[in-house]
């Protein structure tokens, strides 16, 4: 087996133990919390614990291997292979009782920063759905065990996804972006969990998805699932503190382009 298919694999064991961690501690979760406020301690504690989950399996199985997560920080590699990890993307899903929330895991090889790193393995597996994206370079992507595929016609216009940041700051400028992708939509959703949106338009789900600002570990597995299956993902103004990612599939990633670039 090839090393992408063995990434991928062990990728997927862990996410699926993962996400069942995060399930059982939100369910347990919604009994223990009266407020609000106590769920979010109980989100914040729930992501530390399946991030160091994640890591432990991770340094057992592949010790060489370098860490970036989002809750634990950054360990370098020595073999070259670094794992980007989101323990549970869609925080605020997970803390609202949405079932929109998942576990991206992703093996990416060379430097640790998107646009620059070679994604080799990708794991997005969303517990309350019961649903595991997986990919692997060169092998595909794949919803438990049927092949993925990028939608590539629009005919009455595409579904979007799109995302903001938490920062108030920044969301006119993003409601600005809406208004302008809108003229080539049919709808847009907002989910709340980046991978999901990734994986979305990886099955065909969603035709395209853009969002400004995106960390790390919030694109890693999502981007390759849309690669892999036969979709685009670009990644705008690195330069910027918020740089634009845009994926989809080819008609639609080309559209969002034009589109954006009408906008600088
Ligand atoms: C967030 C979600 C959300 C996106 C934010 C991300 P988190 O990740 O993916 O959809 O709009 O930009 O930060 O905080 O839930 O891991």
């Amino acid at each position: 087996m090839s090393l992408e298919l063995d990434l991928r694999d062990l990728a997927a064991d862990i996410a699926r133990e993962a996400g069942e961690l995060a399930r059982r501690r939100r369910q347990e979760g919604v009994s223990l919390a009266a407020t609000k406020t106590t769920l979010s301690d109980i989100v914040t504690e729930a992501d530390r614990e399946v991030e160091e989950l994640i890591r432990t399996r991770l340094r057992a199985e592949r010790p060489g291997d370098g860490f970036l997560g989002e809750e634990s920080g950054a360990a370098s590699s020595e073999t070259g292979i670094t794992w980007v990890v989101d323990p549970i993307d869609g925080t605020v899903n997970y803390a609202y009782g949405i079932p929109l929330y998942n576990v991206s895991i992703a093996a990416v090889r060379g430097v640790v920063e998107p646009g620059s790193w070679e994604a080799l393995a990708a794991a997005v597996v969303a517990p309350a759905l019961g649903e595991l994206f997986t990919a692997a370079r060169g092998e595909g992507s794949w919803l438990d065990g049927v092949r993925l595929a990028v939608s590539t016609e629009v005919p009455a216009g595409a579904l979007l996804g799109t995302g903001f940041g938490y920062d108030p700051e920044t969301h006119d400028g993003d409601l600005l972006t809406v208004r302008r992708v809108m003229t080539m939509a049919r709808d847009l959703r907002r989910m709340g969990a980046a991978a999901l949106d990734l994986a979305y338009v990886a099955a065909g789900r969603l035709d395209g998805y853009l969002e400004r600002g995106l960390k790390p570990w919030d694109m890693a597995a999502g981007a390759l699932l849309v690669e892999e299956a036969g979709g685009r993902v670009s990644l705008l103004d690195v330069e910027s503190p918020r740089p634009m990612l845009v994926a989809g599939g080819t008609l639609v990633h080309g559209r969002l382009l034009n589109l954006l670039a009408e906008e600088s």
